[in-house]
């Protein structure tokens, strides 16, 4: 059976099928010095089962090329047929790293002793946004840790500031597990948009990441309020996490195929050093990258970030997302003098640089592979 033709011309697979797709790319990659990455086990076996003949797949010039090259290249038209070669741009305010969670990945974990703590003030986020605005972006992002001290009416104050001060831009919250009411008074005060990735569709899986507070079903929960409110949603979870199987993945796949999020956010896991994943293997950029694809081709008009994480495990990796299919960047509008205390994982990119610095250097990258930053809400077309 071949999957990938399969997926391109459906646009979906079931979960057996997608277990079938990823071992294609495991096999193909096994070997091969795919560095960094927690698949391991999952190559030695998929190299056992199948063998290690190659597929090879007829590039659209008919020349014989990789599985991943092969999707990557259906992705990339189906980005370009739909949102061209412009890059939505996402200024990124991470606004809290307080958190009442302990999520075990996360080094912004409330029992990392290690962690300085900061919260912004509702001035200091409102100068983000001046500073974002001039530099063309046009949604702002707000992203933080569960932190108490924004209540409903602290945090709709700040998100109907910022509605009325720039009335032509999109707000997205990322602000984790909140009441439904919550969600609802939020949208009432301008968000337009919710990240909340579900980290991993597959409950047992979800168990072996969080502490006992934090249930599968009440993210899952959230994110269908987000959604009849009518945010649009973003999901999204790690490539590489702790445990994760092929079988997760593909329950990750089908997922987002079912919600159909208008965004989605993935990157790989990055250990960080204060937390008991310390020693884990992050996550492999060409599975990714791979990904990034198969997502693309499942959900044409999606949202789909080549995420900060990527660009931390390969100096290349924000250019390489945009030849797999991703169209959206978010780079950091945090002060800068916050920026190394919003460490969710080791060696985090552009903690030292100001946000128009992040801006030039992020244009000229787009323009490497011959994409361009564009002045936009970069709403999901669809
Ligand atoms: N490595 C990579 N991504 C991480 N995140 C949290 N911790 C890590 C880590 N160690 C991701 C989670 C979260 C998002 C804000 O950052 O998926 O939802
Ligand atoms: Fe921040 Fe390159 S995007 S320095």
């Amino acid at each position: 059976m071949n999957f990938a033709d399969k997926l391109i011309r459906e646009h979906k697979l079931n979960r057996e099928e997608y277990i079938g797709l990823l071992q294609q790319f495991e096999q193909e990659n096994a070997g091969t010095g795919m560095e960094n990455n927690s698949q391991q086990s999952l190559f030695r076996q998929s190299a056992e089962n199948i063998g290690r003949v190659k597929t090879k797949y007829n590039a659209a010039n008919g020349e014989h090329c990789s599985l991943a090259n092969y999707l990557a290249a259906e992705a990339v038209r189906l980005r370009q047929e739909i949102y061209g070669t412009d890059v939505y741009v996402r200024g990124l305010i991470e606004f809290t790293n307080i958190c009442r969670n302990d999520c075990l990945y996360c080094g912004i974990r409330k029992s990392n002793p290690h962690t300085e703590r900061y919260r912004l003030t509702k001035e200091e986020i409102l100068a983000c946004c001046e500073n974002g605005y001039d530099l063309g972006y046009r949604t702002f992002v707000l992203q933080g840790g569960e932190d108490g001290y924004y209540t409903d009416e602290r945090l709709a104050d700040i998100v109907r500031t910022i509605h009325s001060a720039y009335p032509d831009c999109a707000i997205t919250l990322s602000v984790g597990e909140r009441s439904y009411e919550s969600y609802r008074l939020l949208r009432e005060a301008g968000a337009d948009r919710y990240l909340l990735r579900h980290e991993t569709a597959n409950p047992e899986h979800y168990r072996m990441l969080h502490p006992a507070e934090l249930s599968h079903a009440n993210r899952m929960q959230c994110l269908r309020n987000l959604r009849s409110l009518g945010y649009q949603v973003g999901a999204g979870f790690m490539v590489g996490s702790p445990y994760q199987t092929t079988e997760h993945l593909a329950d990750d796949l089908v997922f987002l195929q079912e919600f159909r999020p208008e965004m989605v956010g993935i990157g790989p896991f990055i250990p960080h050093h204060d937390t008991q994943f310390a020693d884990y293997p992050a996550g492999s950029v060409k599975l990714t990258l791979f990904l990034l694809s198969v997502i693309r081709i499942m959900l044409p008009h999606v949202l789909l970030p080549a995420t900060t994480a990527l660009g931390t495990m390969d100096p290349l990796g924000r250019e390489k997302g945009m030849l797999a299919g991703a169209n959206v960047v978010m780079p950091n509008l945090s002060p800068v003098k916050n920026r190394k205390q919003y460490e969710l994982y080791d060696n985090k990119i552009c903690t030292g640089e100001e946000a128009a610095e992040c801006r030039g250097c992020l244009a000229h990258r787009m323009n490497t592979v011959g994409y361009q930053l564009v002045s936009d809400r970069g709403d999901c077309k669809s």
